[in-house]
């Protein structure tokens, strides 16, 4: 697509090209964690394929230095990054469970090095079939943000476990017994909580202080745990094991499943043992564009992202956005924004239970129509394309990418949905329910946690999968490859969307977590900037000028990236500076 001809007017923008440096000013220079490896590269002949390697280094990059040598302990004993990624996965479910845990799901995208195939791993939650919207509306028909957002009827039945033992299954190297062994020492002996740990706790304390088996968990000792105290979690430990032995048997079915359906109906769910036993991970081929020579390989349905991220980089294709002073950049930018959330929501669901254009958005000649509506020199008002509205966006979830010395990838997203989920603990299982029902459309018209609203297609029906934000991405080009993705609801898609094209432009893992963002999703109709970013004043009051209503907002996202450079055979990994308790690690594997 980056090759098709297009109108002039746009591979040439009506802009001043100064071929002016200066739209990279807003990235900031960082810390990479990075070691040169010296193994013996077996290169696959086709230029963005990607190609096979035998290297003697991993890297793993997480939101939480203990899931990330969780990750490097399994490599160690031998799994490959699927078990890593397994590993990660249930150890945050343990240090970091305000962002996702076994109580929730994930979408995971894999590439294994043998085959050069890459595959989708859809362990999205699903509405319990007994779903109903009145019990998400108020007696007024007005939404009911509490119900939607906090107890048992806010949580979709889990997919982190299904997900995972299929993964193992299908993918990996060790036993569960091995790659939980880690989530289990932890949930059993303990750990010093994090500080956005305690600081969520503090934060949801009356949420989950409505909920015995919730205040059990979280404040133990019926105090708030500190930074410096030990916190176990022996409930959640116990779970972990059951999966260990009976794989996803020991969560949807047996002891565990019924003490989660007993304590979500004591507290007003609707759960049933059907539900769980039900329930099962799905794979599905990834999205695959290209984009200045580069192959992108990222989330299809029920994600939104890869829709989203295809439509913005074909959008973009044609366009020199080197040649362009800053101002225009970020004008070309926020446009693609602008015209891919407006479709976001109208169109996507889950594709067994919707019918969506794919062919139509994913098709470059759809992006050469929304190129043409970008008017060169003014901001278009959101309000002249006609659709859906949205708010701000939150910031949870989590982020792992993973490459092995064999050169296996994983890029995995997990989450609960909003922090600490719907703050219920279900019951002895000690697993914290998600609150992802909140990403359904659940009354028609009026925005979810993050400002998205959905029509039809994102309605709730039993047994289906809300849409999700979450964009776990690979991007692979001739001598370079990522692995990416972050947490932040709909900021996900254009935090990967800028991330990638960061990285086409030459920079590493360490300078694409850190650069400064900007945001545009359709409705509120203005750019987010993220605070303390170096744009000069000339180019903002550049963009007021052509009509753009500029908003100075608190950081976002918790990006991790590994990079793998094939000409040095240098792989780097590194954790969003803006959690300090991140860790990207590249480590020799004997
Ligand atoms: N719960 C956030 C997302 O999946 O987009």
């Amino acid at each position: 697509m980056s090759d098709r001809n297009t109108p002039r007017s746009h591979a040439k923008p009506a802009c001043r090209a100064t071929l002016s440096r200066r739209t990279l000013r807003w990235y900031q220079p960082v810390l990479v964690v990075a070691i040169a490896t010296f193994g013996v590269l077996a290169y696959a002949q086709d230029t963005a394929a990607p190609r096979t390697a035998t290297t003697t280094t991993a890297a793993i990059a997480s939101a939480n230095a203990l899931a990330t040598e969780a990750g490097f302990e399994t490599l160690a004993q031998g799994g490959n990054a699927v078990d890593a990624a397994i590993a990660v996965a249930t150890s945050l479910s343990v240090v970091q469970p305000e962002a996702s845990g076994l109580g929730g799901g994930f979408l995971a995208l894999i590439h294994d090095a043998a085959t050069g195939k890459d595959t989708f791993i859809d362990a999205r939650e699903m509405a319990p079939q007994a779903v109903r919207e009145a019990d998400y509306r108020k007696a007024d028909g007005t939404p009911n943000r509490d119900t939607s957002l906090h107890g048992p009827l806010a949580a979709g039945i889990p997919g982190m476990p299904a997900g995972l033992a299929y993964m193992a299954g299908k993918y990996g190297k060790v036993p569960l017994a091995v790659s939980l062994r880690p989530a289990i020492r932890l949930a059993d002996k303990g750990f010093h909580p994090s500080s956005p740990l305690v600081r969520s706790i503090g934060r949801e304390a009356e949420v989950l202080r409505r909920y015995p088996a919730s205040a059990g968990k979280f404040f133990p000792g019926g105090k708030a745990p500190q930074t410096t105290d030990i916190f176990r979690d022996p409930g959640q430990a116990a779970t972990l094991k059951a999966i260990a032995e009976r794989g996803a048997d020991g969560f949807y079915k047996g002891a565990v499943a019924k003490e989660l359906v007993r304590a979500v109906k004591a507290s007003g769910g609707t759960w049933t043992l059907a539900d769980l036993a039900s329930y099962q991970a799905k794979e599905r081929s990834p999205i695959e564009l290209t984009y200045a020579g580069y192959k992108i390989v990222t989330a299809p349905p029920p994600s939104s992202g890869g829709v989203a991220l295809a439509e913005m980089l074909n959008i973009l294709a044609p366009i020199d956005l080197k040649s362009m002073d800053e101002a225009h950049r970020i004008h070309y930018l926020v446009e693609a924004m602008r015209r891919a959330f407006r479709d976001h929501n109208e169109y996507l669901g889950d594709p067994d239970f919707v019918k969506m254009p794919l062919d139509m958005l994913l098709s470059p000649y759809y992006a050469d129509g929304l190129r043409q509506s970008i008017l060169p020199e003014q901001a278009t008002k959101s309000a002249w394309l006609p659709s859906v509205h949205a708010k701000d966006p939150g910031m949870h979830t989590t982020h792992y990418s993973i490459i092995d010395k064999d050169g296996n990838m994983v890029s995995m997203t997990a989450t609960v949905n909003t922090t600490l989920g719907s703050g219920f603990v279900a019951g002895k299982t000690g697993v914290l329910l998600n609150n992802e029902m909140d990403d359904f459309a659940l009354v028609s018209g009026q925005p979810n946690a993050f400002g998205l609203i959905g029509g039809s297609a994102n309605a709730p029906v039993g047994g289906k999968r809300m849409l999700s934000s979450m964009t776990p991405s690979f991007v692979i080009g001739k001598d370079r490859l990522a692995v990416i993705g972050s947490p932040g609801g709909s900021t996900i898609i254009t935090q990967v969307f800028e991330g990638i094209l960061a990285f086409i432009d030459g920079k590493n893992a360490g300078e694409i977590t850190a650069q400064k963002r900007i945001h545009h999703q359709f409705m509120p109709d203005r750019v987010d900037i993220e605070s303390g970013s170096d744009i000069p004043a000339d180019v903002l009051a550049k963009l007021k000028a052509m009509g753009y209503e500029i908003n100075d907002k608190d950081s976002w996202g918790n990006m991790n990236v590994v990079v793998w450079d094939k000409t040095t055979n240098v792989k780097s990994a590194a954790s969003d500076p803006r959690n300090p308790n991140g860790l990207g690690k590249v480590e020799t594997i004997h």
